[in-house]
């Protein structure tokens, strides 16, 4: 479809605003050169709203709608903030569009934008397949209460409980294996990002994709993905600083809040007030760990259902410190082991991707408040030249208690190392760590803990070293099995 002219401008409303946007996390901008903003704004400015639907978009879910909205957002004046509007009760059917700097999607409650699932919808370079990019901008962001939807079901070849099987475009040679897919949503290189009172909604593989970012506020995002569908992550941080990410729902199949360092480090993340459910991990630093994290915060987090709850792999010589994790409830149960994680609540490695990998160390991590009812003990594992260091557990109550079918006897190195592992289950498995302090843990076993698991703790004195135990608790504990549970559950009565 050809892009008509542009509307005259009386259809451009100008409305002078506050730009809120620049005192958010001022700190780091103002004093550190290095992280200032590519395009510098003064604080009042005039900003203009344009309306998709002025630039031609049909909003019928059936014609590509992409160079309606391209231009709009082409349209926008620059250096001043925009907001390109996608009114109520219409579905945007469009191929990539990309974000320059000062503008904001206002994707309106009630309106759809739909990725198109062809492969002729997205750019030839496959880092760059999203239905929406930002790529060096700055001040941009989307929000509106709307939808972005990546029609990831139209990727299923076949729908399996266990693991859907998905396309792939590996053919055209963009990308390897079974994870050649587009993303959702991607912001690469940009400052100053708020995504705010959004849904996005099934994504063909990664749901929200944060690169070499500094300043992102992603607030009331509810993210949607199929549960059985593989690497539809939740939102991706990579090689940013400075993120916040608060009150929002993630319900998926693959990681739900992943930070990785691919290409530099990732510095202050802060997570709170968040529910979470996922088949893989509902929170995993890793599995690209090639530079540090540090100065990272997660709180108030509810995770249900999930086969990992909090998870460190640190796999390719990144050194990890000072991470918090307070006020979090987890519940974690077995899953088909075709995905990573074995119901641990908290899972903590560096044991190295391969033989060639540097061992990258983990200290000072605090766990503090934490609650949790899972199939599987907490498991942590340093390797030799990669230890764990500086480990506190506070007030935590974790309760074990088997209520799926599948068996349990497995430790899961994945990905590299000895992959899965028999070893009988435990409370706590701990292997090369130095400096731990567990104060006030109280450990409860359900009613038929004795059949596969008896050790409240497992670790030997040759490996772990410095280890405090301050009112430490262990006992049986017999919780009534809900009505209908073990039915539902397809658990058998033996
Ligand atoms: C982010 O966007 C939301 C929704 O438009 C707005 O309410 C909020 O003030 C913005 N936050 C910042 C820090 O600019
Ligand atoms: C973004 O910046 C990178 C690095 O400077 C450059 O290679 C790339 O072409 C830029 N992309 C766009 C869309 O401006
Ligand atoms: C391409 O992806 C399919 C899965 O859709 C997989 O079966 C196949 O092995 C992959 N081919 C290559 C060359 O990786
Ligand atoms: C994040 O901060 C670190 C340390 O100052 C810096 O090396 C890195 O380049 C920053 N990353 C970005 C994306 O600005
Ligand atoms: C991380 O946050 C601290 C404390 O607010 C700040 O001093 C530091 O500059 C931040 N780091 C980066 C790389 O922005
Ligand atoms: C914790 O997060 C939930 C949302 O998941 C919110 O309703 C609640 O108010 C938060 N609690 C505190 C103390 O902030
Ligand atoms: C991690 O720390 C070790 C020991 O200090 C250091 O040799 C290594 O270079 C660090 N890794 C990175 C990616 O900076
Ligand atoms: C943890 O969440 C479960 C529901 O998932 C709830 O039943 C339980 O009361 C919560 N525990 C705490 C301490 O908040
Ligand atoms: C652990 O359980 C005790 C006793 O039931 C309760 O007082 C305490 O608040 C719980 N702590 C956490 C972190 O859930
Ligand atoms: C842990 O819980 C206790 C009791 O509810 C509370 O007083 C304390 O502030 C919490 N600690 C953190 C770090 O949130
Ligand atoms: C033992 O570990 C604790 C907690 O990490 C640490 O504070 C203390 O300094 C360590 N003591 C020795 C002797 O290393
Ligand atoms: C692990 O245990 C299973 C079941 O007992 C057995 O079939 C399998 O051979 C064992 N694997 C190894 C590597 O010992």
């Amino acid at each position: 479809m050809a892009a008509p002219s542009p509307p005259p401008p009386s259809l451009i409303q100008s409305i002078t605003v506050p730009l809120l946007f620049f005192l958010f996390l001022l700190p780091p901008l103002q004093s550190n050169p290095a992280t200032s903003p590519i395009i510098e704004l003064p604080h009042t400015l005039s900003a203009t709203t344009i309306s998709v639907v002025d630039f031609g978009a049909t909003g019928d879910g059936v014609h590509y709608d992409t160079s309606a909205i391209q231009s709009a957002i082409d349209s926008c004046p620059a250096l001043s903030p925009c907001h390109v509007t996608f009114p109520p009760g219409r579905t945007y059917l469009t191929a990539t569009i990309r974000l320059k700097s000062g503008v904001i999607l206002d994707i309106q409650e009630g309106a759809t934008l739909l990725g198109g699932p062809r492969l002729e919808d997205y750019p030839k370079e496959q880092n760059k397949w999203y239905v929406v990019l930002a790529e060096n901008a700055s001040n941009v962001g989307i929000s509106g209460g709307g939808v972005v939807d990546g029609q990831g079901l139209k990727f299923v070849t076949r729908f399996d409980e266990r693991k859907n099987v998905m396309v792939s475009w590996n053919w055209t040679g963009a990308c390897l294996g079974d994870e050649c897919r587009p993303r959702l949503v991607g912001f690469i290189n940009c400052r100053n990002v708020n995504l705010s009172k959004l849904s996005l909604r099934q994504p063909a593989y990664w749901c929200l994709h944060i690169v070499q970012c500094e300043n992102v506020l992603i607030q009331d995002v509810s993210i949607y993905g199929d549960f059985n569908t593989p690497n539809n992550d939740g939102i991706d941080i990579e090689d940013s600083n400075n993120t916040v990410i608060t009150r929002c729902h993630i319900d998926t199949g693959d990681d739900a809040i992943c930070p990785k360092t691919n290409t530099g480090p990732l510095y202050n993340l802060t997570v709170t007030n968040s529910w979470i459910r996922t088949k893989s991990s509902a929170i995993k630093l890793g599995s690209a760990s090639w530079f540090d994290f540090k100065g990272l915060v997660f709180d108030n987090i509810t995770i249900v259902d999930s086969h990992r709850g909090l998870g460190f792999q640190i796999r390719d010589g990144g050194n990890v410190s000072d991470i918090t994790f307070s006020n979090i409830n987890i519940s974690t149960r077995y899953y088909d082991p075709s995905w990573w994680g074995r119901a641990e609540p908290i899972y903590v490695t560096t044991c190295p991707r391969n033989s060639n990998s540097k061992e990258g160390s983990i200290s000072n991590l605090l766990f503090v408040n934490i609650t949790s009812t899972s199939e599987n003990g907490v498991f942590l594992s340093g390797s030799k030249g990669g230890l764990l260091s500086d480990l506190r557990f506070i007030n935590l109550n974790l309760t074990y208690r088997r209520w799926t079918n599948y068996a349990g006897g497995l430790v899961d190195y994945r990905p590299g190392c000895q992959g899965l592992v028999n070893h009988s289950t435990a409370g706590i498995i701990m292997e090369h760590i130095d400096g731990l302090v567990i104060d006030n843990v109280n450990m409860r076993w359900s009613d038929e803990p004795l059949r596969q698991w008896n050790d409240p703790l497992d670790f030997r004195s040759s490996t772990v070293n410095n280890i405090s135990l301050l009112n430490f608790h262990s006992s049986l504990f017999v919780q009534p099995v809900k009505e209908g549970e073990r039915e539902r559950l397809g658990r058998s009565t033996e």
